[in-house]
């Protein structure tokens, strides 16, 4: 499929530092982003968790790498993924990337979240964080906006979460998202859910050891 994000002839995506490399490109990127994010934990972005909200954490979180940064994708992506035998992930259409956004983040944002029970706070917030996450309304980065954003979005509530364990554990939470998002048009309901909550838990569940400066 045509790919006007990357460079002719390559899978590097076309970046600000003109870098033609994907290992390079990976490494700035890595390092860019962190410090962003660390900028972004510390002074969250002012809104109110809706969709120019969440674009603006992207845009901010990419803005040294990519000219797209915080606009939706204009391409429909598939990504194979070895925890699903090579199947992707049904992303939402590009038609649909704004509907499908703005119904996750109204769900999100609707819910009674500090009468929840712990149990149901694991159980709703797993729900939410996948549902923003399969619209992968971004061309890249949508796992470190997606976690970055919904977590805010619970503490902006007043509960304590130490989310600290999502990007110490990123290969696991990605996984975790895939196989609660394995739900396909032809093969049905192939989900698993337990793997996205169980770390969900330990983050809502570990919070007073994070408040007190002392992750687990
Ligand atoms: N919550 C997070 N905090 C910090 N770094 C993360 C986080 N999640 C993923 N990463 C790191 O970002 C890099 C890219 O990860 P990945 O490609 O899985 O996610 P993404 O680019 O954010 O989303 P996607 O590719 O699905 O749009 C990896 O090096 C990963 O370790
Ligand atoms: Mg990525």
């Amino acid at each position: 499929m045509f790919d006007p994000y990357v460079y002719p002839g390559t899978d590097v995506l076309k970046n600000i530092l003109n870098i033609k490399d994907k290992k390079t490109l990976d490494d700035a990127e890595a390092d860019y982003v962190s410090l962003r994010l660390r900028e972004v934990a510390e002074k969250p972005l002012p809104g109110n968790y809706n969709i120019e909200h969440l674009s603006k954490m992207h845009r901010y979180i990419f803005q040294d790498l990519y000219e797209w940064a915080g606009e939706f994708r204009t391409i429909n992506i598939e990504k194979e993924e070895p925890a699903l035998g090579g199947l992707s992930v049904e992303y939402s259409d590009k038609a649909k990337i704004e509907r499908d956004l703005s119904n996750a983040l109204a769900k999100m944002t609707s819910r009674p979240w500090t009468n929840l029970s712990l149990e149901d706070k694991v159980k709703c917030f797993s729900e939410d964080l996948a549902a923003v996450w399969k619209v992968h309304a971004f061309r890249e980065g949508n796992t470190r906006v997606a976690v970055t954003f919904c977590c805010q979005f619970i503490e902006a509530q007043g509960i304590p979460m130490n989310w600290t364990i999502f990007e110490q554990h990123s290969a696991y939470v990605r996984t975790a998202l895939v196989a609660y998002s394995a739900v396909f048009h032809d093969l049905g309901d192939l989900s698993k859910k337990e793997y996205l909550e169980r770390i969900v838990k330990d983050a809502f569940q570990n919070a007073a050891a994070y408040i007190s400066g002392n992750p687990l």
